[in-house]
């Protein structure tokens, strides 16, 4: 665990050097600006503060202003504090959180900024302001998951674990209701700061029916449920977990193995009427490695390789970190990157290259390429389509050791230096690069609430290539997903509050 060691509130003169020494460390966190309010915690620990959270990839300003997005102060009097506040430059003070230490120890002993919980706020006792206060669990949780923030740690895994499976269970089946709802009641309840550990902490939690409320009750009075054991043990959903694990197998595919009396994979791979695709090969050449999952540091060293080889195509080439990565997961199934080019029409073709490149390093274990077939003057689009149209691949690379910081994710035994690892890629034109980052940042469950929310409450149509209004009916810009949040009516939510 990291402690921030205790730095004596010497009274000395300010080192003006100091406040600018870590000013070339890499950002990460490029949304959140923090200020630090030197009033009781003086100029050293601030100068401490203030370096240590740039080492860690925070921006930190030295003066306070409107672009402020977190003020932190060591003052235990809110009122000294907000009274200080009101009397400084900003313009409003609702954009800005105010926090007190704790926020800031917990953000660094994360390596993130965490989500703000009320603990953390320093209420203006004197006007409260109901919007400048985080959502607390009784009057305002939404029924949108765009409207909540979700970190990664859920503190309801006891309901939420019962949840997926029950959901996974009736999607095996094809009933889309139930399983829709399991999926949303478990999002609402890993939004939740602390662990429901009655029912009547449920009272004003919206999506939760009765089914869902049924199984948090025997959970809470009997630490399992009878329904959710069932199906754990029923040999069907067994099998169909197990040969969905493989990569390539849907639930259509896995079910017709079922039927045909298959139960385990050398069911399958002895029986010589079944054709496996190409994919499906991979998927069981590879399943010891890609059944495993890809570690932090694992999903950083394909970033380089990929890097490197995109900027030796061409140096303008960016790439971009997605899926649950971005959203701070430490573990993934796999690692989705953005990798586009400003040149309008070569992200056409950069993707082929890369993939070329990769091949030519020997690292390239299989590739199933989708050539793009965005066509702007076919938007907005009215259906939602699983796939965007943009170009993209499904990789599975090899990663070695060497490479990645403290070693693989590899299993014990392991002895060949390096593994198997399946890669994204996806390549939008610039100026659908926000809508695109937006989509593939997730989670699944977060984006459809996006989507809902836009249709439902605002009469938008936004997928990963554009946003519409159909009120307008006009198609609204975006250049970050700032603008998208915007446009859209919603406070802004950080990828790492998207765990939805
Ligand atoms: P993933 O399936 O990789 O999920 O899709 P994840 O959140 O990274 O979690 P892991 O990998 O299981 O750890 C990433 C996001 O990309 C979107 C999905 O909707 C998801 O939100 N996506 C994927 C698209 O938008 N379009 C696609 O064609 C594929
Ligand atoms: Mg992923």
């Amino acid at each position: 665990m990291f402690h921030i060691p205790i730095v004596p509130r010497v009274r000395k003169r300010s080192r003006p050097a100091e406040a600018g020494v870590a000013r070339c460390e890499e950002v990460k966190f490029e949304d959140v600006r923090l200020y630090l309010v030197e009033r009781k915690m003086g100029s050293s620990r601030r100068s401490f503060l203030t370096q240590l959270a740039r080492s860690k990839g925070f921006i930190v300003d030295d003066i306070l202003s409107d672009v402020v997005t977190h003020v932190v102060s060591e003052d235990s009097e809110a009122s000294s504090v907000w009274t200080w506040l009101k009397e400084s430059v900003l313009k409003n003070l609702s954009n800005v959180q105010v926090l007190d230490i704790s926020w800031f120890t917990d953000s660094m002993r994360e390596g993130r900024p965490v989500a703000v919980e009320t603990r953390h706020l320093i209420q203006d006792t004197l006007h409260p302001s109901p919007e400048s206060s985080p959502p607390t669990a009784k009057a305002t949780v939404s029924q949108y998951a765009c409207q909540r923030r979700t970190t990664t740690e859920n503190k309801n895994q006891i309901f939420t674990d019962a949840f997926e499976v029950l959901a996974e269970s009736y999607e095996f089946n094809e009933i889309e209701g139930p399983c829709l709802a399991f999926r949303r009641a478990a999002s609402v309840l890993k939004s939740l700061p602390s662990e429901v550990d009655c029912m009547g902490a449920t009272q004003d939690l919206p999506c939760l029916g009765e089914h869902t409320k049924a199984v948090m009750e025997e959970l809470l009075q009997c630490g399992h449920s009878f329904e959710v054991e069932k199906i754990l043990s029923d040999e069907r959903y067994q099998t169909l977990k197990l040969f969905t694990s493989v990569f390539g197998v849907g639930p259509k595919t896995a079910e017709k193995w079922y039927r045909r009396g298959l139960r385990s994979f050398s069911d399958i791979l002895a029986e010589p009427s079944i054709h496996l695709n190409r994919m499906q090969e991979s998927g069981f050449l590879h399943y010891g490695d890609i059944s495993r999952s890809v570690s932090k540091a694992e999903a950083r060293a394909l970033g380089n390789v990929i890097d490197e080889v995109a900027r030796a195509i061409t140096p303008d080439a960016i790439l971009a970190l997605t899926g649950g990565f971005r959203r701070g997961k430490e573990f993934g199934h796999d690692v989705d990157f953005i990798v586009t080019t400003p040149e309008p029409g070569r992200e056409k073709t950069l993707l082929s290259n890369i993939m070329d490149e990769l091949k030519e390093q020997g690292i390239l274990l299989y590739s199933d390429y989708q050539p793009s077939t965005f066509d702007i003057s076919k938007l907005p689009s009215h259906r939602f389509e699983a796939m965007d149209h943009f170009a993209k691949c499904f990789l599975i690379l090899r990663l070695e050791g060497s490479q990645v910081e403290g070693g693989l994710n590899s299993a014990e035994g392991d002895s060949r230096g390096w593994r198997a690892v399946r890669v994204d890629l996806v390549s939008p034109p610039m100026d659908r690069y926000a809508f695109a980052l937006l989509g593939w940042t997730g989670s699944r469950q977060f984006e459809r609430d996006l989507r809902r929310f836009a249709r439902l409450e605002r009469r938008m149509l936004l997928d990963n290539h554009a946003l519409y209004d159909k009120t307008k009916k006009e198609f609204l810009a975006a250049a970050t997903e700032k603008d998208i949040f915007a446009h859209l009516g919603l406070e802004y939510i950080e990828p790492w509050q998207r765990n939805a």
